[in-house]
């Protein structure tokens, strides 16, 4: 029988990949995209989304939220005047709500696929060689043949040498975001975004955190005003014991537990926890993908190198996402998966890494694009900043939730915005409007000119702007 034969074939079902596909075919292309069974449905059938989607970001939002709602309605809702008592959290029933947001998600990518006539091949994705123009990729044993081939494989969770994760006891992000109850102490090593977010997330249900971290400063790649503002919050107000500059020394699991010795300083302790998050990184994800079947050249970090339109070494074989150098983000991910799709078509396609968003969505939630005030010391650059604290805007007092500051940065001499740092309630949000700023290169001064909606967070980004010239208005 006949190999099949497709325009474009994706390998991997991720936010890089599925994005891909679906630009792919809406650009008239045919178009394949091979997932593994990874992540599979209660009866046995692939899901797509990837991290993100199933052991990713999409998860640990409903846990955030479902934590944060528990934590206002048992310590925030008295200032408004509202009493609750005998407030508690039924776990099964949290992860259950996850569980069905996972699953419609993911449901949904599916119909998208159907809708957009991308076929769906589940099975394991390897390039198996080439065929005159042709890339031939093995899919459970069956060949297909590819014009193009995208790889979109994503990452792995990075594990520490004789630190065994069997996601029960010790756990990466598969296991940390399962937990049948609340345990009565957590131990998280790695500082990081998901540290942060799933450590909050247990700490808000009860359990007593600590988090070793490695390096001695805190959120070094944060702006150091918001990682100052971050560590008061979460370490002070909310109780996370944060210990950082640690060295681990060996983990055991017994029947109390999970054993942790670590060097701090001079001194050796131990963290005795009921279960352990190991949240030290992400490794990209080329686990047989025949990578060495084509010659598909990796750098020596194990990512897929590639030129800033995503062509790896290989003719009309690109690759997007976390498998790939760059942040590993969703939405990094998708924007190349788009990218890549509109190259293929022969249109322009382009990613501007220095407008990527970060967030970290632990409360306050802490958000930023471009660059900080070290990083601007470092090269060199004058600039300026206008800094608003939370406590000045009325919208935030309204909600009962002033922590934090919107902090701009504007280039002293031509006055185009380098940076903006956000810590506060919706941060996610508001970055949203610094990023369209900085990818039309607007100035701070643009910022200012505009009309903010009253009384509304926004407003701390337009007074940010205003205080960049020294002239807030409100503060
Ligand atoms: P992935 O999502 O990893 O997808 C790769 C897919 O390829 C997988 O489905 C895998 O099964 C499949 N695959 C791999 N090899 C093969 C093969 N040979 N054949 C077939 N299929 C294969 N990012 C954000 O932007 N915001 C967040 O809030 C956020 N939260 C996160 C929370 C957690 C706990 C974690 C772990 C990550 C989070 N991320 C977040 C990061 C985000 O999940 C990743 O950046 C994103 O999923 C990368 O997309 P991708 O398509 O490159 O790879
Ligand atoms: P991370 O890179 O954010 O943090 C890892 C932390 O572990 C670092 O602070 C590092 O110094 C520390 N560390 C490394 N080795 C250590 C060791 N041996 N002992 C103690 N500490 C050690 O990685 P994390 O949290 O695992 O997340 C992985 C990636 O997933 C993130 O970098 C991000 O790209 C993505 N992600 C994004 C989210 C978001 O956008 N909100 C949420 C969660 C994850």
């Amino acid at each position: 029988m006949a190999n099949k034969q497709f325009d474009v074939v994706v390998i991997g079902g991720g936010p890089g990949g599925y994005v891909a596909a679906i630009r792919a075919a809406q650009l008239g292309l045919s178009t394949a995209c091979i997932e593994s069974e990874s992540y599979a449905d209660p009866k046995g059938e692939v899901r797509l989304g990837g991290t993100c989607l199933n052991v990713g970001c999409i998860p640990s939002k409903a846990l955030l939220q479902s934590s944060e709602l528990f934590q206002q309605a048992s310590h925030s809702f008295v200032m408004h005047g509202i009493s609750t008592s005998g407030v508690k959290m039924d776990v099964a029933t949290m992860m259950k709500r996850k569980d069905n947001i996972v699953g419609q998600l993911t449901g949904g990518i599916k119909a998208l696929f159907k809708k957009n006539k991308v076929t769906l091949l589940p099975g394991h994705g390897k390039f198996a060689g080439r065929d005159d123009e042709r890339w031939l990729v093995d899919v459970n044993g069956a060949t297909v043949e590819a014009t193009h081939v995208i790889v979109a494989t994503g990452s792995k969770a990075r594990h520490l040498p004789g630190i065994p994760v069997d996601n029960k006891l010790i756990c990466d992000n598969v296991g940390a975001l399962a937990f049948d109850s609340t345990p009565k102490r957590l131990g998280v090593i790695g500082a990081g975004v998901i540290g942060l977010e799933l450590g909050s997330v247990w700490k808000r249900l009860g359990s007593e955190v600590t988090i070793l971290e490695a390096l001695p400063d805190f959120l070094g790649s944060a702006d150091q005003a918001v990682a100052k503002e971050a560590w008061k919050v979460f370490t002070q107000k909310q109780g996370l014991d944060i210990q950082l500059g640690v060295k681990i020394i060996k983990v055991e699991t017994g029947k109390k537990g999970v054993s942790v010795e670590y060097e701090l300083g001079d001194e050796v302790r131990t963290l005795q926890c009921d279960r352990l998050i190991v949240s030290v990184g992400r490794v990209p994800h080329t686990d047989g993908l025949g990578a060495e079947n084509v010659g598909l050249a990796l750098n020596p970090r194990g990512y897929i190198g590639v030129d800033a339109n995503c062509r790896t070494n290989l003719p009309n074989v690109w690759a997007v996402g976390d498998v790939v150098p760059g942040p590993m983000l969703a939405h990094k991910s998708m924007e190349e998966g788009v990218m890549v799709a509109e190259c293929i078509a022969g249109q322009k396609g382009h990613v501007n890494l220095d407008t990527v968003p970060w967030v970290i969505y632990t409360h306050p939630e802490i958000a930023w694009v471009g660059k900080s005030e070290q990083q601007l010391k470092n090269e060199g650059v004058e600039y300026r900043v206008g800094q608003i604290p939370f406590a000045a805007n009325g919208r935030a007092l309204g909600q009962g939730d002033t922590t934090g500051f919107v902090k701009m940065i504007a280039c002293a001499r031509t006055d185009r915005i380098l940076g903006v740092h956000v810590i506060g309630n919706n941060a996610s949000e508001l970055i949203a409007e610094a990023v369209v700023a900085m990818e039309f290169n607007a100035s701070s001064e643009d910022i200012a000119r505009i009309c903010h909606a009253h009384p509304t967070l926004s407003e701390a980004m337009h007074e940010a702007s205003l205080a960049v010239d020294k002239r807030a208005l409100h503060f």
